[in-house]
């Protein structure tokens, strides 16, 4: 790594800001329902307290759009994270300012604070630095451990790493490592399962991982584009008429670099998305008129985990049916099951996959899940992300270890 990391620094008796990304699913009642992205956080927080540092947290919450928004203040979160730490962690009701100010200059070295969500400023989404600056002077150090929010250029995750030495934490630093090594050095045969919703999220991972897969297995809402850019009727099935044109350059494009593109062979489908629903398994190219697919079929999960079980490495983005509902799991179940039996490095992107393979009890039966939704698609699209663009280069003598 080519960034500062922990390992550079001199942290004992210092300030340090690590921006952290809190932003964790809750239930109607405001309850955490995966802590998922705190757990992940915990190794530099304790790092960090463990060599004497004032360890100053600071994430965003939902998206309160610039306001104080009493559901996205961050105290339940800063409860869970005293109960995992297993020590104290002090939460101020402000970001910047005077009472961050005055808690941090009572803490004593190994202490945690949380501050409060600094998207109630608008300045945070703006990065406006002004803001930027107000939140480094709580600091010596910055430590940006936030991977979930890397792709967004904002004051917390990028702008205030122009008044500090910036650091990545051993979080950021990890999904990195993994996420980079897969695409850059895979040990082969290479294979991606894309699926979720819609084809357009997935334009910029397919234009950039065509080049370097081995297979490409496409399913899900996303699959019924590419099988009516082949000419067959969907039936009900979503389908992104815009990007019609698009699946079938990409079918040749598959074609030119022989990658094996595999798409659903059979489909379950019904009228609607209820367990109530009858539900048949249908052959893809014969989906009745009314009927929706919303589960890849036997054969397809059986085509799909055969490439699986065979690959050294697997990046997965994106269920390959609604898994929620259980009349239309049984693909997402197998999928995580053919992870699970990989000999090989296997990566499950956050948001809806990394739910699914917990929802399945297969978290620990893959290499990596992905903390960052958003961050990681943008990371396997080949971006630069600026969260991480923002971090001090390495001193030369240094890089390389
Ligand atoms: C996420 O959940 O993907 C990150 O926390 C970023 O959140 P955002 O999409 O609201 O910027």
């Amino acid at each position: 790594m080519d960034k500062l990391t922990l390992r550079d620094l001199e942290l004992a008796g210092k300030r340090v800001l690590v921006r952290v990304d809190f932003n964790v699913p809750t239930g109607e009642n405001g309850e955490i329902t995966d802590d998922r992205r705190i757990r992940e956080a915990l190794p530099t927080i304790q790092e960090l307290a463990r060599r004497g540092a004032k360890v100053i947290a600071c994430s965003h919450f939902g998206r309160p759009k610039g306001k104080v928004v009493e559901e996205y203040r961050l105290d339940r979160v800063a409860r869970r994270l005293s109960e995992l730490l297993g020590q104290a962690v002090m939460k101020v009701n402000d970001c910047v300012g005077e009472e961050p100010k005055r808690a941090i200059a009572a803490m004593k070295p190994g202490e945690v604070l949380l501050l409060e969500n600094v998207r109630f400023y608008p300045e945070e989404e703006q990065n406006d630095p002004h803001f930027a600056r107000e939140l480094a002077s709580l600091a010596d150090v910055y430590v940006n451990d936030a991977f979930g929010a890397a792709h967004r250029a904002h004051a917390s995750t990028a702008g205030v790493a122009a008044y500090l030495p910036a650091a990545a934490g051993l979080l950021l630093e990890r999904e990195l490592r993994i996420l980079g090594e897969a695409l850059e050095n895979p040990a082969r045969p290479f294979v991606t399962l894309l699926g979720g919703k819609k084809v357009e999220d997935k334009i910029g991972v397919i234009d950039n991982l065509l080049g370097k897969v081995d297979a490409l297995l496409v399913g899900g809402g996303m699959a019924f584009t590419f099988l009516k850019a082949q000419g067959y009727d969907v039936g009900k099935s979503l389908v992104d008429e815009a990007r019609l044109d698009y699946a079938r350059r990409c079918l040749e494009e598959a074609g030119r670099r022989r990658v094996r593109l595999l798409l659903p062979v059979d489909v379950v489908v019904a009228r609607e998305i209820s367990d109530d629903a009858p539900a048949q398994v249908v052959a893809a190219n014969a989906i009745p008129e009314g009927w929706m697919g919303l589960d890849i079929g036997p054969r397809t999960a059986e085509n799909f985990a055969a490439e699986i079980c065979g690959a050294r490495t697997v990046i997965w983005n994106g269920p390959v049916g609604v898994f929620e509902v259980e009349a239309f799991s049984a693909g997402t179940l197998a999928m995580c099951q053919a992870l699970s039996q990989v000999e090989g490095t296997t990566i499950v992107g956050g948001g809806d996959t990394a739910a699914a393979v917990e929802h399945f009890g297969f978290a620990d039966k893959v290499t990596h899940i992905s903390t960052g939704g958003g961050a990681s698609l943008e990371f396997l699209e080949g971006k630069e992300l600026p969260g991480v663009a923002a971090l001090s280069p390495r001193p030369a003598a240094q890089s390389g270890r």
